[in-house]
């Protein structure tokens, strides 16, 4: 069966089911981009109130480039990793420098910024700039594994990397922000990688390859690298 199957109901599902969390009314560049890097180590519930403070203080890319490094660290209190946030406002003042102030738009570009990788470039083209980027985390990567039953090792960049031509190749030109979204609160939500994934809740149990063949727990594959 092909891949494309997922996309139908998978945006439906996420069109009942999304949750209402604060970057997501006006998904502007800056406001999504601050959301991902937040949310690379830490859980969505736990961000909530470091975003809401964060934004209030620095609402945009001049005042994040701006900053003194003792009040954005104190923003950034709590949760923890240092380095995302002195690699925030360094990308901030290139985007100042080199861009006229104006985050890019494209997937490339974006990954030039300190601290912006693959993942968060596509979150930001996709979510804030609705352009076909994929956007390929470990929830992502989980649940791309189990619907196509793959045992592939997904800490090896060389499967990430597929996996984010596969997901491109499938991705709706008109909702690629959603479809990424999409992807991400299923893995957060139903296809959960601890004990059992809430399969009986998924759009996609019909279409699971790990599922109909009852390994949801053997997959995905994590070796070392
Ligand atoms: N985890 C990381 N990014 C997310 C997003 N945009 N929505 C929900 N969960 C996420």
């Amino acid at each position: 069966r092909e891949l494309e199957e997922i996309v139908k109901p998978l945006l439906e599902w996420f069109d009942r089911n999304a949750r209402v969390l604060p970057w997501r009314d006006q998904p502007t560049p800056y406001r999504v981009w601050v959301s991902e890097i937040m949310l690379q180590q830490t859980r969505v519930e736990a961000v909530k109130p470091f975003y809401r403070r964060f934004m209030k203080a620095l609402p945009d890319v001049q005042s994040l480039a701006q900053c003194q490094e003792e009040e954005l660290l104190k923003l950034w209190e709590g949760l923890g990793y240092y380095n995302r946030v002195r690699n925030m406002q360094i990308a901030a003042q290139t985007v100042i420098k080199d861009y006229n102030g104006k985050i890019p738009d494209e997937y490339a570009e974006l990954q030039k910024l300190k601290g912006i990788g693959s993942y968060t470039a596509g979150a930001v083209a996709s979510i804030a700039y609705g352009k076909v980027a994929p956007a390929v985390d470990g929830n992502v990567l989980r649940v791309l594994s189990r619907v196509l039953l793959s045992r592939e090792d997904v800490l090896k960049q060389s499967v990430k990397r597929s996996m984010e031509e596969r997901v491109t190749a499938i991705m709706p030109a008109e909702r690629p922000g959603a479809f990424n979204q999409a992807l991400m609160e299923l893995g957060a939500m139903v296809c959960v990688p601890n004990g059992e994934p809430h399969c009986t809740d998924c759009p996609l149990e019909k279409l699971c390859q790990a599922h109909l063949q009852n390994v949801t727990g053997e997959i995905p594959v994590k070796k070392a690298k």
